[in-house]
């Protein structure tokens, strides 16, 4: 069922209410998403993404309920990933001479994804398309937001900046806009999405950004290719994003451990003591990564000042959990942040320093040396690693 969005613009997507997973099996959606499609119809008839590739027959089905296919003169594919460009090939078997506009990378993301002799027009910043009534698709190059085919396209006289995945979020609605929705759990959203898909680019989106506002384009509505189009105030998420590009932290210690036996969990609890004693202001929250969603525990790192992590020693190292969760941090490329390690062990007691070497491998900035305890806790060893909590606080301020 299509939706009005505005003037002759409606949105002919997808909801997806059953999404789990994102990426194969990468990204959690708990909260599933939609693959926003959009169809302007003025004098010239353009259609702006298209839905991932399960969905696509249902899409062209519906598509086709709305209007006659051949009234479409162009379609514009702001990215080709599969999630916006999946439905391409079912609509093309029906219209294949229909130009595709697509900046110059998503050449070679469709071609070799699709292997087909489609009609593509290659767009770059400041080209523009008429549409009739007035009106011009001008598109704006998203090089690396997130994929180096990404780009957006801007709709004059209605003012719609199409930005296909910036701005999105992974969160299925029947409301559509900002502001019907609950804005804890779109903000929660769009923060994850942020967190763990744009991160690694945020020096480049910065300077996106500044291009973008430099451009000075009336925008009233950003209709992202994921989750809630921003139409009440929409330019508060350009905002958002320019606090999150800058090595973005609140006054968060995040404790992220792994525990065999319950020792380097007690240990947690206890260094978590010890920042609240010597900072009361400081939120810290406790994650046993092994029970912890790791993208939601990917939002706490972006979220977060500084992080503590633990692990027993196993086989003179660390546990595996810790080893994945390590290596997406470094994929993630958060910076500025601060960090410590910490571990119980029986035997040889390595693990505290080899965490140590993966936070400082994975971009984070190491304080003080990593504290090891032999077995369990004694009541004097309690203290100590209150503590060390302690100490690591009076460090990040110092
Ligand atoms: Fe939503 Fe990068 O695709």
């Amino acid at each position: 069922m299509k939706k009005h969005i505005k003037g002759n613009v409606h949105w002919v997507g997808k909801i997806d209410w059953e999404l789990r997973k994102f990426h194969g099996e990468e990204l959690s959606t708990h909260n599933g998403s939609s693959y926003n499609s959009y169809l302007i119809q003025e004098e010239k008839t353009v259609l702006i993404d298209t839905v991932w590739s399960p969905f696509a027959d249902e899409f062209v089905k519906n598509l086709e309920s709305e209007i006659d296919l051949n009234a479409i003169d162009y379609i514009v594919i702001n990215h080709g990933e599969n999630d916006h460009s999946g439905a391409l090939q079912r609509l093309m078997e029906k219209i294949p001479d229909t130009p595709i506009y697509c900046s110059k990378n998503a050449i070679g993301s469709l071609n070799g994804q699709y292997h087909q002799e489609w009609n593509l027009n290659v767009v770059k910043t400041g080209d523009t398309l008429d549409i009739g009534n007035g009106k011009q698709l001008v598109f704006v190059e998203m090089r690396m937001l997130h994929w180096p085919d990404s780009m957006a396209t801007y709709m004059t006289g209605d003012n719609i900046l199409f930005s296909n995945d910036a701005f999105g979020q992974h969160y299925a609605s029947e409301y559509l806009f900002n502001d019907l929705v609950d804005q804890c759990d779109l903000y929660t959203e769009a923060m994850k999405y942020y967190a763990n898909i744009l991160n690694p680019f945020s020096m480049i989106l910065k300077r996106k950004l500044d291009e973008i506002i430099g451009m000075n384009l009336a925008i009233d509505i950003i209709a992202t290719s994921h989750g809630i189009i921003w139409r009440d105030n929409p330019l508060q998420i350009v905002s958002k994003y320019q606090d999150w590009c800058e090595a973005y932290q609140e006054n968060q210690i995040t404790i992220i451990y792994d525990t065999m036996w319950n020792g380097t969990k007690r240990m947690a609890e206890k260094i978590a003591e010890g920042i609240q004693l010597e900072d009361s202001e400081v939120e810290v929250k406790l994650y046993n990564i092994s029970k912890t969603d790791d993208n939601d525990l990917a939002l706490e790192v972006f979220k977060s000042k500084a992080i503590v992590v633990g692990s027993p020693t196993v086989s003179n190292s660390v546990l595996r959990s810790l080893v994945g969760f390590l290596h997406y941090m470094h994929e993630l490329k958060f910076k500025n942040k601060k960090a410590t390690a910490f571990g119980c062990f029986g035997w040889s007691g390595e693990s505290p320093k080899v965490l140590k070497g993966m936070l400082e491998d994975a971009g984070f900035e190491t304080i003080g040396e990593p504290l090891g305890i032999n077995w369990n806790m004694t009541s004097e060893q309690e203290k100590e690693v209150v503590t060390f909590g302690q100490d690591f606080v009076k460090n990040l301020k110092g």
